[in-house]
């Protein structure tokens, strides 16, 4: 069809459109695999994000209310401090299936429930047994600008470790690429749209989140987020501060001071530490001009309305 003909270059990396979305080649296999192998128990939880959205940190704050129990609520027990969120909460198209030639270990899948997993793909795209089933997925989304700015700056480290200097032409090229749809897992809009209707047909199915919302008001999103994937927050934990305790947790400026996450590696072209970079809200203020920013234009008339008043709000 048209749409295989399709390829595009994401700095470097080859891209081809597959089933509506760019799907990097190097997670083709990965893609596929985990769209005919998943099977997805009721009991399941799935992260499901556009890259740059707030993975990493809903990885570390799902994890830590699914698991606090678990602890006896000493939250020093979860395993921040020597894994980074990314290898706690596995991403099913990446980790999980991509290296195992369609069939993960066991011991990948066979977790106690309730199993905890990422993925980037879109609603439409997932597996039939996760759209069947009664899991719960959690999307995370984030304003488009400032998702734009972030994920230049993540593949900017990979030119920068070619030796190449970025330079304004070089921004605005994948500005533009972004803008028409053109980035990993995108069109961002119909990945939004893809879950966010989802979630007005079935809200028990999929939870809509806001990055900003969650940094505005990270105690009530929290508090929904744990009733959610059926973990609430009892009087006496809200009492004891926990729910605080799990912010202050995995809040960047936490997460950016621990050890695992100041070394290592999380691709051999990125370091960990470039995971946590801002996280703030506007931060394509500092890096877009106005002119830029209308590119967005086109983009963000698909977006629901209120999306769009939203983050114009959270500016
Ligand atoms: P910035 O580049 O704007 O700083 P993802 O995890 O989906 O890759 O998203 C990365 C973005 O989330 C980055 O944004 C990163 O700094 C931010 N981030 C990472 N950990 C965070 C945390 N604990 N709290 C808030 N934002 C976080």
């Amino acid at each position: 069809t048209e749409d295989q003909l399709k390829e595009e270059s994401w700095f470097g990396f080859p891209m081809k459109v597959y089933q509506g979305f760019w799907c990097l080649n190097v997670l083709f296999e990965g893609v596929t695999s985990f769209q005919n192998n998943f099977e997805a128990k009721d009991s399941d939880i799935i992260l499901a994000s556009l890259p740059k959205t707030g993975t990493t940190w809903l990885k570390s704050l799902l994890f830590a209310i699914v698991n606090r129990n678990n602890l006896c609520g000493d939250l020093s027990k979860l395993p921040f401090h020597t894994k980074t969120p990314h290898e706690i909460v596995l991403h099913l198209e990446i980790e999980v299936y991509k290296n195992f030639n369609g069939t993960p270990p066991d011991n990948i899948l066979d977790v106690p429930s309730p199993r905890l997993f990422a993925t980037h793909m879109p609603y439409l795209s997932l597996p039939d047994s996760i759209k069947g089933s009664k899991c719960r997925i959690v999307y995370v989304s984030r304003n488009p600008l400032d998702t734009f700015v972030s994920i230049w700056h993540f593949y900017l480290q990979f030119e920068i470790s070619k030796g190449v200097n970025p330079s304004k032409e070089m921004m605005e090229e994948y500005l533009g690429k972004y803008c028409t749809g053109v980035s990993p897992f995108g069109p961002y809009e119909d990945h939004l749209l893809g879950y966010w209707k989802e979630t007005q047909k079935n809200p028990k199915h999929v939870l809509f989140l806001e990055y900003e919302g969650l940094k505005k008001e990270p105690k009530a999103h929290l508090k929904r987020l744990a009733e959610f994937v059926g973990c609430p927050f009892s009087e006496e934990e809200d009492k004891k501060n926990v729910i605080d305790e799990i912010i202050e947790l995995c809040s960047i400026k936490s997460m950016k001071e621990m050890e695992v996450n100041k070394t290592g590696k999380f691709y051999p072209w990125v370091e960990n530490k470039a995971l946590f970079r801002k996280g703030e809200v506007g931060d394509w203020n500092n890096h877009l001009t106005t002119s830029m920013a209308k590119g967005f234009h086109q983009m963000l008339q698909k977006l629901p309305g209120w999306f769009f008043f939203y983050i114009l709000s959270t500016q």
